[in-house]
Parts: structure tokens; sequence; C-alpha cells
């Protein structure tokens, strides 16, 4: 494999030796000599190691490290810099660098280091490979997702597809939990047989064991007739028990039974029957916590969780978001018999933004939504509910007038501390990231901290 190295310096010297020994090893290079054209470079070529000085004009080793880091999370950035400097490299390992050199360098340590990178980068690139041909092998149709996130659950669903073991799906309401319970049932050996789904929430306590397990005629008063259940329902496929932490204690046990002997009764008989069932458990609920307040019995717990599949909320996944927003656009324009709609630059920024607590569904009920409220099919941030607008109240201080009228440059001292505050918050206090949000050098901060008297005890409040 060919591992194109990207070396970024200001020292003629420096990059000429690196270059000609990189060429003679095998790489494939391209110098540059500054931070701005350094970062060019990298976004237009497919870089798998970059060499970064970090003391250079026009644009620091930092600042470019954290763009090539916020552009691409898997970069393999090695950090090459002079003795006094070890303190910043430390900061750009902190920022997601890979290692660092210190200079005066000698070749055969660049050598070794690039070597463990270029490893490193194969095994990350034959991974993220094998993901992708997962996706492709597999029937994911109903599941759209393109994230590191989602290749985790992806990986997980083929793992468990090809067996009958039980498995705990957990993610927040609307992350898509049945989904990947059909998923995984549609891509199993039980896939040509019926997929049940039963709502432990939905269906009354006192009606949710007959509904599991059938009844006998005369069973209780009502049941005029026999009845199977969807344990019998399901039989040879899957039965999906959404809500598990719904469930009765009584009838806890008695699914924990069924798990264990692969046998059950129905209401009222005597006759045993045999469950070919596999069970594919989903909650919304820390079972953890249920766990500890007695209303679910651990040892269910552990025999339905055998597998669990956590699915990531969206805002954890956010590149996910135009992927389903494209996804549910024709979709739902279709129904209603009109053009798709088109979001604009700045409504797709607004919903990358946004955290999405009803997840996957929200952003679905939101597509229907438009699509019916709409006249034309340009979406602006106008369009969209006030809720995607009210993260954070707005920072402008309060305008106090006295007697002597405004005092604007104290003013203006305000509306600054409270958007560096606002930027120290949004970045747990980092300042390289807080001067990169408010376009700012780092250096402007730090005099503007001091200047502002938000010295480190004070910053710890925030
Ligand atoms: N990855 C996905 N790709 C496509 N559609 C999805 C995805 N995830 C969820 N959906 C859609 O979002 C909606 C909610 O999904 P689902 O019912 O599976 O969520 P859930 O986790 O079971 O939610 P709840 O906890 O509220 O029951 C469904 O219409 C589903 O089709
Ligand atoms: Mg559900």
């Amino acid at each position: 494999m060919l591992i194109r190295v990207l070396v970024i310096d200001d020292d003629e010297a420096v990059r000429g030796v690196l270059e000609s020994f990189l060429i003679d090893e095998g790489y494939e290079v391209e110098a540059q000599p500054d931070g701005v054209a350094g970062l060019e470079a990298y976004m237009s070529g497919a870089f798998d190691i970059v060499l970064l000085d970090l003391a250079m004009p026009r644009m620091g080793g930092i600042e470019v490290l954290e763009k090539i880091k916020s552009h691409d999370p898997g970069a393999c950035v090695i950090i090459v810099t002079a003795h006094g400097t070890i303190r910043s490299a430390v900061e750009a390992m902190r920022l997601g660098a890979y290692d660092y050199i210190t200079k005066p360098f000698r070749i055969e340590d660049v050598a070794v280091t690039l070597k463990r990178a270029s490893e490193f980068k194969s095994l990350s690139r034959e991974n993220i490979e094998l993901k992708r041909q997962l996706r492709k092998r597999f029937s994911f149709k109903m599941l759209i997702g393109d994230s590191p996130a989602m290749y985790n659950v992806f990986e997980l669903i083929e793992k468990v597809s090809q067996s009958d073991t039980t498995v705990l799906i957990t993610g927040e309401s609307g992350t898509g939990k049945e989904v990947v319970a059909k998923t995984i049932h549609f891509n199993s050996h039980r896939s040509q047989k019926p997929f049940i789904p039963v709502n432990c929430g939905a269906i009354p306590h006192e009606l949710l064991e007959s509904e599991l397990f059938g009844h006998e005629k005369g069973a209780f008063t009502g049941a005029v007739s026999t009845r199977i259940g969807r344990f019998e329902l399901a039989s040879g496929g899957t039965l999906f028990l959404d809500e598990i932490a719904e469930m009765s204690p009584q009838l806890q046990v008695k699914i924990l039974r069924v798990l264990q002997e692969r046998e059950f009764e129905r209401v009222g008989g005597v006759k045993t029957i045999k469950a070919d069932v596999r069970v594919i458990a989903a909650t919304n609920k820390a079972l953890e916590a249920a766990i500890e307040d007695r209303s679910f019995r651990e040892d269910l717990y552990y025999r339905l969780n055998v597998i669990n599949i956590r699915i990531p909320p969206l805002r954890e996944r956010a590149d996910d978001i135009p992927l389903l927003m494209n996804h549910f656009n024709p979709i739902m324009c279709a129904k209603k018999k009109r053009g798709n709609l088109i979001f604009s630059k700045e409504a797709m920024n607004v919903l990358m933004a946004y955290n999405w607590p009803g997840n996957v569904r929200e952003l679905e009920n939101l597509v229907e939504r438009l699509s019916v409220l709409k006249e034309d099919d340009l979406v602006t941030p106008e369009d969209l509910p006030q809720r995607f607008f009210s993260g954070e109240p707005p920072v402008t201080p309060p305008v106090v007038e006295t007697e002597r009228g405004i005092f604007l440059n104290e003013l203006l001292e305000d509306f600054e501390r409270n958007l560096i505050l606002k930027a120290l918050r949004k970045t747990n206090g980092i300042k390289s990231k807080a001067s990169a949000y408010l376009n700012i050098n780092r250096t402007t901060l730090i005099e503007k901290l001091k200047r502002l008297k938000l010295d480190d005890h004070l910053m710890s409040k925030y």
C-alpha cells in the first residue's frame, strides 16, 4: 500500500531532508512551507500521514492540527517540533496528534515513528473498508446511517444475526430500536418466519400474560375460546419484546423461565409448549436503575443482555442527519404528491446543530410536517419550528441607563466577556478551541482574558 505523506514545515532544510528521505523509503511526498498552504494541500489531497511543524508563519501548527482534526477526526498527524516546545507538543497530543518528534531529529527516529504510523493507518483503512463491505454485503435497507457510531451497530447486527442469542437493544426514544430488531430478524435464518412485536408498555398488565402465552378456553372470565399467544405466533421466527422495563415482576419470572427452558404453558393450560423463538428485547430506560429500585429482575436482565446493542442518539452522529433528511424527503413528498424539498445551507446548519431529543422519529416528523406546510420547495431557517433555535439564550447584556447616560465601554466589555465565556463553555475551557470558535488568535484571547480579569480561578465557574 502506497502511503502519502504531507510535510508542513517553514524550514527549507528540514523539508528537503524529510522529502528526500521519505521518497527513498518509498513514501509519496508533498511538502509545504507554511500552515495555510499545508492545510490547503491537506484538504485537496488524500494524505495518510502529516508531518507538522508547530512554529510557522501565517498559521501555527496547533491551529493547522485543529483544522485537520475537525475536518477528519481519523487523521494521523505527527508533530515535528523544536526541543524547547515540548509543552506545545503535549498540547498537540491532547488535540489528537498521533505522536511527536523533536528537532533536531535523527532520521532513524523519524523512520520508526513513520513506520508505526503507516501500520496504524493501513489497519484503520482496512477496518473502514471491511465495514463498508459489510454494509454492502448485508441488507441494511431499512437502516440508514453512514457514521462510525452506526458502523458499530451494523457490525453487531451482523454478528448476532447468524445466531439465536438473545439481544437487548438500548437507546433513546426514536433512535431506531425497532428498525434494528427487524434488521436482525430479516438477516437471520429465521427471516422467512414471522417477526412478532409486543409492546409491553401498551398492553395492560393483566392482559399481557395471555397476550404472550395465549390462553385456554375458560381460563378466566371472557376467555370464551382457546387463543394462541405471541410466543406461538412467532414460532420459528423472532419475538420482539419492546419496552421491556414496563413488564410486571410476575411476568418477568415467566419470561425468564421461557428463556431458560424454552417452554411455556398457555394461561389456564397444562400442556407444555416448546418455544422455538428468538427473543429480542428493547428499552429506552436504564435497566440498571430499574434493578436498583427492584422493579426489574437482575437475573432476567443478565438473560436478556447477552448481547447489548446500544444505538447512539442522533446528536452523536450528526453525519447521519443530512443522510436521513435525504432519505425521508422523497418518501414524504411522494406521499403528498409534491416536488421534493430543498434545504438551504443555513437550514441544514441549524438542523445539524440541533440536539434532536426525539432522534430519528423527530426528524422524520419534521420532514413530514414541512412536506405538508411548505408551499414552495426551498426550506430556510424561518420554516423551522421555534425549538430549533432555543438552545441558548442570546448573550446581549441589558443596557443599563443611569443619570449620567450609558457607559459604552463597560457595556462593550460585558458583551465581550459574555461571548468569551460562551466560547469557553462550548469548548470546555480549551483556549485554542475557544479562540478558533471566536475566530481570533489564541494570543489575542489570552490578552483579552487578562484585560477582562477572567483569570483562571474565575473561569473555573465560566
Ligand atoms: N437508522 C434509521 N434509518 C431509517 N429510519 C429510521 C432509522 N432509525 C429510525 N428510523 C425511523 O424512525 C422512526 C422511529 O424508529 P423506531 O420506532 O425503530 O424507534 P425506537 O427506538 O423503537 O423508538 P421508541 O423508543 O420511541 O419506541 C421509525 O419510523 C423508523 O422507521
Ligand atoms: Mg420502539
